[in-house]
């Protein structure tokens, strides 16, 4: 078979790929494997019977039913949905927002895909434009995603030790320049993978820099606020016409629904439309349809902050103990965990890379993700921090994350100790 150009590049193997292919074949396969590789949110019993009865109510009502499976949206998604987050958003987060500020997607990761390339990568005016993340270590998943050659450009953070066995990353402001071919600014936050979350100055900073020149911020909301609210950090979100803001209902519980909600200015809400009637015809309704009704019975935020964030904040305390109780004088931090769902191990000097230790562990029956696939857009130099980190998902069963934090402890006592 002879592929394109996109053919070659979108079907050779890349970090997410090899994520995604983790997570389903130990699913698919020896229910011992202890899964703390992927992305899957906790499945949470009082959320999940939520979500059982807004479908039997959508399965119950032969009118509702049609209309939701029965025909396709409009290419900027469910507009019921959209009139209600709309004046949820604006209710709840004080954005000034109106239905031409939304868009469903299916998936956030489909509207970064989307986003990225509408405004990075090769311009009619001959100009190539990238996407600036200021803070590495980032997403794995935006990596791969450019159509042209890639156009990520990341910084190193600065490291804050915190305590005996915490750090934190700060973004590094000082000689911050954005390069003249600029597209946008992105950031996740709450991080995928370190659990940071930036600080309200921070985004504003980033904010004032996107908007001097003349560009879009990206924050990357699919852990945050409002929904699913994953957030151990007193920030505020906020949004203006220069934000993109993506949305997801992953995180709350619905991955398999595969929505996004992008909130943004209608320029880029009718692009987005323009791509999705192109690439889908439209967006799948069902967890459209389920997020309003949700919406429509009070229970979205309410979820969020009487379910599912104490559940994470409880698991990122327990999983933090756990660790720091296998690693007994082996050395090793935990990024310091402020929202999302992962631990981020950072093992200074370990004898052994990211990638070893990946395969060290997963003979063990252990997954997890090596650190270095979550540098996008970093220049290949000496850093070897990047080769020293893994990623831990909390959002397993609790014995799971305890067994594994033990077995990750011995892996790396033993490499340390040379073996
Ligand atoms: C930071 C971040 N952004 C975006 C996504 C994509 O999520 P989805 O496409 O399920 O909305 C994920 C998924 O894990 C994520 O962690």
């Amino acid at each position: 078979m002879r592929f394109s150009s996109f053919g070659e590049k979108f079907s050779t193997p890349s970090g997410i790929l090899t994520l995604m292919e983790d997570i389903s074949a130990a699913l698919a396969g020896d229910p011992n494997i202890l899964m703390l590789g992927g992305g899957n949110p906790a499945s949470i019993e009082p959320v999940n019977a939520q979500f059982r009865a807004a479908l039997a109510r959508l399965a119950d009502d032969p009118a509702l039913f049609s209309a939701t499976l029965g025909a396709y949206d409009g290419p900027t998604g469910h507009a019921r949905l959209k009139a209600r987050l709309a004046a949820f958003l604006s209710e709840q987060c004080s954005w000034p927002v109106s239905e031409a500020n939304i868009a469903i997607t299916n998936g956030s990761q489909n509207a970064f895909f989307t986003i990225f390339n509408l405004l990075a990568g090769r311009h009619s005016d001959g100009t190539f434009r990238r996407i600036v993340l200021p803070l590495a270590p980032e997403y794995i998943g935006y990596e791969a995603q450019s159509i042209d050659r890639p156009f990520f450009v990341s910084r190193r953070p600065v490291i804050d030790r915190l305590g005996e066995r915490l750090f934190k990353y700060r973004i590094d402001f000082d000689g911050f320049e954005l390069p003249d071919n600029a597209a946008a600014i992105c950031v996740s936050r709450p991080t995928n993978p370190s659990g940071n979350v930036l600080t309200d100055p921070e985004v504003q900073r980033l904010d004032e820099i996107a908007a001097r020149a003349g560009i879009p911020l990206i924050i990357d909301n699919a852990y945050g606020a409002p929904f699913p609210n994953i957030i151990h950090a007193d920030v505020t979100p906020a949004w203006n016409e220069n934000t993109i803001m993506c949305l997801s209902l992953s995180k709350i519980g619905l991955p398999a629904c595969r929505t996004g909600i992008v909130v943004a200015q209608p320029e880029i809400i009718d692009a987005i439309g323009s791509i999705n009637a192109i690439t889908n015809l439209a967006p799948g309704s069902m967890g459209a349809a389920l997020a309003l009704d949700l919406l429509e019975n009070d229970q979205l935020t309410q979820l969020c902050h009487s379910e599912i964030r104490p559940f994470y904040a409880d698991m990122a305390a327990k999983a933090l103990g756990w660790f720091n109780d296998a690693m007994g004088s082996t050395p090793g931090l935990a990024h310091k965990p402020e929202g999302a769902f992962f631990l981020w191990l950072w093992f200074p000097d370990l004898p052994v890379n990211s990638q070893q230790l990946y395969e060290r562990l997963k003979k063990r029956g252990v997954i997890i993700v090596p650190g270095h696939h979550f540098f996008p857009g970093l220049a290949a130099d000496d850093w070897r921090h990047r080769h020293e980190c893994i990623r831990v998902s909390y959002a397993q069963p609790e014995t799971h994350v305890q067994r594994g934090m033990e077995i990750i402890a011995q892996e790396v006592t033993r490499a340390y100790n040379g073996h």
